[in-house]
C-alpha cells in the first residue's frame, strides 16, 4: 500500500472545537498542540518520511495578541519539553516561515531544537511557522531578480528547477498529499507552488479530535488514487 513520502496538514478548527464547550480559543490551540504531538508519533512510526504542519500562517499575525502570544508560548513549550522524545524516536527538525518576526525566546528555541535534531534520520518534521506562501514566492523572485541584475543568473537559467531551489523548501519534496481538518475547502495561502500535483483530502473532524483512525481513514484514501501527474496511467498507455 503507498504512503505519501510528504504529508502536509492543515490543522484547522481548533478555536471552533474551544467555542462548541464554551471555553477561550485558547485552549483549542493547548488541545490541538496535544493533538499535533500525538499524529506526530503517529507518523514516525508509520515510516513517513516527511511530514509538515502548517502551525502559523503569516495572515495569524492579525489575531488578537494574547492569542497569538498564546501559539508562540505553545511552540515554544512544545520544543522545549518535546526535544528529548524528537531525539529518541530519531525526528528531525526544521522550521520554514518567516522566522525574523518569531520573538527572541522562539526563534532560540527553534534554532536550538533545529541543531539538536540536525543528524536524525527518521521523520524530517517541519514546522510551517509564520509562513506565507505568496510571501514565499516574492521572496524568491526578489531573489532571482537580484542574481540578474548581479550578473550570477541569466534570465534563460530561471528554470523551474532554478526557482524552486530558491524556495524555502528547497530540500524538500512538494507534498504528495495534504489533509484539512475542520471542514473548510481551502488552501489559505499554504504550499502553492509545491501543491502543483498533490493528493488533497478533507477532513469534517476539528483538529483537536482528528484521531489516529482519522489519519490511517485519510491515508487508505490517499492510497486508493491513481496519481497521473497530467500524464496517463500504465494501462492507459498499454491501450493505445
Ligand atoms: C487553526 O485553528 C489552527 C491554528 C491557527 C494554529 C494551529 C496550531 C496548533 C495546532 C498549535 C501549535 C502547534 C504546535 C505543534 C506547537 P483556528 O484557530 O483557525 O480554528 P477555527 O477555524 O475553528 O477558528
Amino acid at each position: 500500500m503507498s504512503l505519501p513520502k510528504h504529508l502536509a496538514i492543515i490543522m484547522d478548527g481548533n478555536g471552533r472545537w474551544a467555542q462548541q464547550r464554551h471555553r477561550p480559543r485558547t485552549y483549542g490551540h493547548i488541545k490541538g498542540t496535544r493533538n499535533a504531538k500525538k499524529i506526530i508519533q503517529s507518523c514516525a512510526r508509520r515510516g513517513i518520511q516527511y511530514l509538515t504542519l502548517y502551525a502559523f500562517s503569516s495572515e495569524n499575525w492579525l489575531r488578537p495578541p494574547t492569542e497569538v502570544l498564546l501559539l508562540m508560548n505553545l511552540l515554544r513549550r512544545y520544543l522545549a519539553r518535546e526535544v528529548d522524545n524528537l531525539m529518541k524516536e530519531n525526528i528531525r527538525f526544521h522550521v520554514i516561515g518567516d522566522r525574523r518576526k518569531l520573538p527572541p525566546d522562539v526563534l532560540k528555541t527553534v534554532e536550538q531544537v533545529e541543531l539538536d535534531t540536525a543528524n536524525n534520520t527518521g521523520l524530517n518534521l517541519i514546522f510551517a511557522v509564520s509562513y506565507g506562501s505568496r510571501q514565499e514566492i516574492t521572496s524568491a523572485v526578489r531573489q532571482v531578480a537580484e542574481e540578474v541584475a548581479r550578473g550570477t543568473l541569466q534570465p534563460h537559467e530561471i528554470t523551474e528547477s532554478a526557482f524552486h531551489a530558491r524556495l524555502e523548501t528547497a530540500l524538500l519534496p512538494d507534498p504528495d498529499f495534504i489533509i484539512r481538518t475542520s471542514g473548510e475547502y481551502r488552501l489559505s495561502n499554504f504550499l502553492l507552488w509545491q501543491a502543483a500535483y498533490s493528493e488533497f483530502y478533507f477532513s469534517p473532524v476539528l483538529w483537536p479530535d482528528f484521531t489516529e483512525q482519522d489519519l490511517q481513514k485519510a491515508l487508505d484514501s490517499y492510497a486508493s488514487r491513481d496519481r497521473r501527474f497530467g500524464a496517463l496511467n500504465k494501462n492507459e498507455s498499454a491501450r493505445l
